[in-house]
């Protein structure tokens, strides 16, 4: 079992029995694939932190067809989160919002509130939908990999971690690529908890106010740990040609070397090569594919060039010094 072709809306309509049922199935959203389990359901819920192998008090993400549902979860919404919610749902963003009391617990991850995020793709949209008509009030699912490893943009990349036997409702490949920007409206002033494709410049405007940077009081998202989204592979980041060619003379290279990056660099150095496009969203769309792809070419090292500095590639960014740091 069981891929499930989402263009079939018989196939999306399982995928939902499914999750009333309380089992699990990993689903397309814009972003990246979701492993999803009824947000309701602790035993459920469970399972997808077993499944992943993450620490149980790391909260999950719940995924809801639209405002109303949100505030089923939601002790309150305030102006500021209905502000954004008008701005960018359904979309690539997720608000942290106080937790309504004995409302989803185990996929808080035990915290007294709760990471939220309508998303806009499309099968995504239609499997919520189904779901709640089967009283499902919302989606607990983080990204279908495995704890720490990259993110999945394809039905492929969710059963190279989890194997056939999990459901997968393939919607094709996910036209974002790098996971949700996720916003705390907990501290009173919004903090940005992890970058994504919708800029903080972007969510200023619709706030109409600063983003403040995450500190050590944030509360826990493994997204932010240091050290994540890591290929097999050893990762580093490069300035340019020039630094590439330094750093190798200077740690003579054992094995395999993969080099990805923006502007052309010296053949002889890598066995493989792959170009960066010069769009950060085209980079983030093919990112963690491409990351894949070299690792399952048996690369040793992964020589990525640092993106440019600036904003439209923070998310980016971020993924590749995580990767890195692992
Ligand atoms: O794009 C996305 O956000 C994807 C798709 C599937 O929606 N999901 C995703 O989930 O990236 P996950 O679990 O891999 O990352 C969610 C991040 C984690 O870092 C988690 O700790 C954080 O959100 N998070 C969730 N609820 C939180 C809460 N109540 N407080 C702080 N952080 C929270
Ligand atoms: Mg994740």
């Amino acid at each position: 079992m069981p891929r499930l072709d989402a263009r079939d809306p018989a196939a999306i309509d399982d995928a939902a029995r499914r999750l009333a049922a309380g089992e699990l199935v990993a689903f397309p959203t814009e972003t990246v694939y979701g492993l999803g389990a009824r947000a309701d359901d602790d035993a459920a819920v469970a399972q997808v932190f077993a499944a992943k192998g993450r620490p149980v008090d790391h909260p999950l993400i719940v995924h809801v067809a639209d405002a109303a549902a949100a505030a089923h979860f939601a002790a309150r919404l305030d102006t500021l989160a209905a502000r954004l919610m008008a701005a960018f749902w359904p979309g690539p963003l997720t608000l942290i919002v106080p937790r309504r009391a004995g409302v989803a617990s185990a996929a808080a991850g035990g915290q007294d509130s709760i990471g939220l995020r309508c998303p806009a793709h499309a099968v995504a949209r239609e499997l919520l939908r189904r779901a709640a008509a089967r009283g499902v009030p919302g989606v607990a699912a983080p990204s279908a990999n495995r704890f720490g490893r990259l993110s999945p943009t394809t039905a492929a990349h969710v059963e190279a971690e989890f194997g056939p036997a999990l459901a997968v409702l393939d919607g094709g490949a996910c036209p974002v690529g790098i996971e949700s920007t996720i916003v705390d409206l907990t501290r009173g002033v919004p903090v940005l908890l992890r970058p994504g494709m919708l800029t903080p410049q972007r969510i200023e405007v619709a706030a109409g106010m600063p983003l403040a940077v995450r500190d050590g009081g944030a509360p826990r998202a493994s997204g932010t740990l240091t050290a994540h989204y890591a290929p097999r592979a050893r990762l580093h980041l490069f300035a340019d040609a020039e630094a590439l060619a330094q750093a190798l003379r200077a740690a003579p290279a054992g094995g395999r070397l993969a080099v990805y990056s923006r502007s052309a660099c010296p053949a002889a150095v890598a066995a493989l090569q792959r170009r960066m496009p010069a769009r950060a969203d085209d980079a983030a769309r093919e990112l963690f594919a491409t990351l894949r792809e070299l690792d399952a070419a048996g690369v040793d090292q992964i020589w990525v060039e640092q993106p440019p500095d600036d904003p439209a590639w923070d998310g980016v960014r971020d993924r590749l010094q995580r990767a890195a740091a692992a």
